[in-house]
């Protein structure tokens, strides 16, 4: 299936190529205000988000950078005038161990700060692994003042709902489709609790929501489950992922 779109998209594009119109547009873009900024040793991850800070520098984010055994993830200020950049120095806390720091980065435009953020902190409960994460603001008014870890621990360990999402289009075999079902089996076997709640969604060309939370039958969970029978078509997958956003986001 996948091999047929890109062989079509090929054909498209040849299409596209020999009915090319000719009409050019031309842009000038002057190149002496370009900047590249190279750091002298090896970033994973290095200009993953790009912030102006100031009107003299940016701050450029390696989220992937494994600076220390549980340091995950970096943040430089680099000079705009020069291009040299140097880590801007956060107080991480122990606890904020591999937190890919940088990976996510924004700034208001009613503020001067930029919000810095780490949001893989991995916390192990029960047979799962958790994350958490945390935000740091950075204030370039002040010479870089910084508030934070925000918040300031993290989240103990809770019973949590789970909403498994089974990929039910055209590429995933009969047989496949059933292993996906046994695993979900075992994995809520393992976690079920008083409280915890599942819900099973199937996507494919359309997402399909079998059962809710609030449809969750403790007792008869395993039937509702065999109950989901493949749907088959296309692989809508960010479709789906709104849907089950969607689905825990509701009472
Ligand atoms: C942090 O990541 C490093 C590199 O992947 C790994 O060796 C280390 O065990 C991780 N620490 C924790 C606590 O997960």
């Amino acid at each position: 299936m996948l091999n047929l779109i890109q062989n079509m998209a090929a054909v498209f594009t040849a299409l596209f190529i020999l009915a090319g119109h000719p009409m050019v547009m031309a842009y000038n873009i002057e190149s002496m205000p370009w900047r590249n900024i190279q750091l002298k040793h090896a970033a994973e991850g290095f200009g993953y988000r790009v912030i102006q800070h100031s009107d003299s520098s940016l701050l450029v984010s390696a989220p992937l950078e494994q600076h220390g055994v549980d340091r995950r993830g970096r943040v430089y200020q680099c000079q705009v005038s020069d291009s040299s950049c140097s880590p801007l120095q956060i107080n991480v806390p122990p606890h904020g161990v591999n937190m890919s720091l940088g990976l996510s980065m924004s700034k208001t435009e009613t503020s001067t700060k930029t919000m810095v953020c780490g949001p893989t902190i991995p916390k192990e409960c029960e047979g799962v692994t958790l994350y958490g994460g945390m935000c740091f603001s950075i204030d370039p008014l002040h010479s870089g003042l910084q508030e934070g870890p925000v918040p300031a621990s993290l989240e103990a360990c809770k019973d949590t709902d789970i909403v498994f999402l089974l990929d039910g289009s055209g590429s995933v075999a009969f047989y496949q489709f059933s292993a996906m079902k046994t695993f979900v089996k075992n994995l809520i076997r393992r976690l079920l609790k008083p409280y915890t709640l599942f819900a099973f969604v199937q996507y494919a060309s359309y997402t399909n929501i079998h059962v809710k939370f609030n449809q969750f039958e403790r007792t008869r969970w395993e039937y509702q489950l065999d109950r989901i029978y493949q749907t088959g078509g296309g692989t809508r997958t960010a479709g789906a992922i709104r849907t089950v956003v969607y689905v825990l986001n509701e009472d």
